[in-house]
């Protein structure tokens, strides 16, 4: 569904001769399946949102091919660019929803300017969206009178607006604490499965990747330097950046701290109080070296 061949990106240098261009990506390969929620993970500057911003063409690459649906974006006119673009949902860290329309508002304006639906087939499909994200009977509000996770249920509502096959999400829980982070992840997951949804998840979190991705990729520096089915990846890292990251989120425990009895041990996720739905998988598979056992429950 998603298709990325061989992308090089650089940005001129910032604050004039003295200083380096940045290589964003060098080389960067990723083909998601349709249906897949594919995780991409690494550091802050490692590239990660200038690769999710390619999928759409928000960052034209320097260098390679870009293709969604089969369709070579760099190929199009800009025309056909936005009429490809409205088939691609795009979830941001800080919402970025116009604080002067109301949550229905919101939700309606890529509609208004994809245009093609009547003002009430565009009321119909908002109270659909909000009804999906759990908002209905706040539709009439303003952003400033929602919490970070409400505002992200209308950032999700947007991104669906125009019956998107594709969703881009860059940092979505990022600003969000560690509750509401797992009311929206399970959101997103519940929506992509419902919707057949191809996911592209950007985050620097790896209990995010856990919760939701079925595969990752692992970023440093402009480049993938691994990647594989979620489970293989958490459970046997091969690259010292994988190995950091987990090893940082609390994913890799020795045997003893992770089959202590009696209590629920993910600490990872210590807020939640059952596992997810890739937590019992890795369970039923993994090996105790791994926090992600609940068995000791
Ligand atoms: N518009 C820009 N101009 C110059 N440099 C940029 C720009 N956007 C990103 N960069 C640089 O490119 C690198 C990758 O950035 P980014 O893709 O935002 O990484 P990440 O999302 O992983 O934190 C960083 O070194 C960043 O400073
Ligand atoms: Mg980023």
């Amino acid at each position: 569904m998603i298709a990325l061949e061989r992308l090089h990106k650089t940005y001129p240098a910032r604050g004039g001769a003295r200083h380096a261009a940045v290589t964003a990506l060098d080389d960067v390969s990723l083909h998601v399946q349709p249906g897949e929620i594919f995780g991409v993970i690494g550091r802050s500057g490692a590239g990660k949102s200038t690769l999710i911003r390619t999928v759409n063409l928000l960052e034209r690459p320097d260098q390679g091919v870009v293709r969604v649906g089969g369709v070579d974006l760099t190929a199009l006119s800009p025309r056909e660019l936005q009429q490809q673009r409205q088939r691609i949902g795009m979830v941001f860290q800080h919402f970025n929803l116009l604080q002067s329309r109301t949550v229905a508002g919101n939700v309606r304006y890529p509609m208004q300017l994809a245009g093609g639906r009547t003002a009430a087939e565009m009321d119909r499909r908002v109270d659909e969206l909000l009804t999906l994200v759990g908002l209905a009977h706040l539709k009439d509000r303003h952003p400033s009178q929602l919490s970070g996770g409400q505002k992200q249920r209308v950032g999700i509502a947007r991104a669906l607006a125009n019956e998107p096959h594709v969703l881009l999400c860059d940092e979505a829980t990022s600003a969000l604490d560690p509750e509401t982070t797992e009311q929206i992840l399970s959101l997103l997951a519940d929506v992509s499965a419902r919707l057949k949804l191809t996911v592209l998840l950007i985050t620097h979190e790896m209990h995010v990747i856990h919760s939701l991705c079925d595969r990752v990729a692992v970023m440093e520096q402009g480049r993938i330097v691994e990647q594989g089915r979620v489970l293989d990846v958490f459970l046997d890292p091969q690259h010292a950046t994988t190995r950091s990251l987990l090893a940082h989120a609390g994913f890799l425990l020795d045997e003893g701290a992770a089959t202590v009895p009696g209590r629920p041990i993910c600490r990872s996720r210590p807020w939640a109080r059952r596992p997810s739905r890739r937590c019992s998988t890795a369970c039923a598979s993994s090996t105790a070296s791994v926090s992600i056992c609940w068995k000791a429950a």
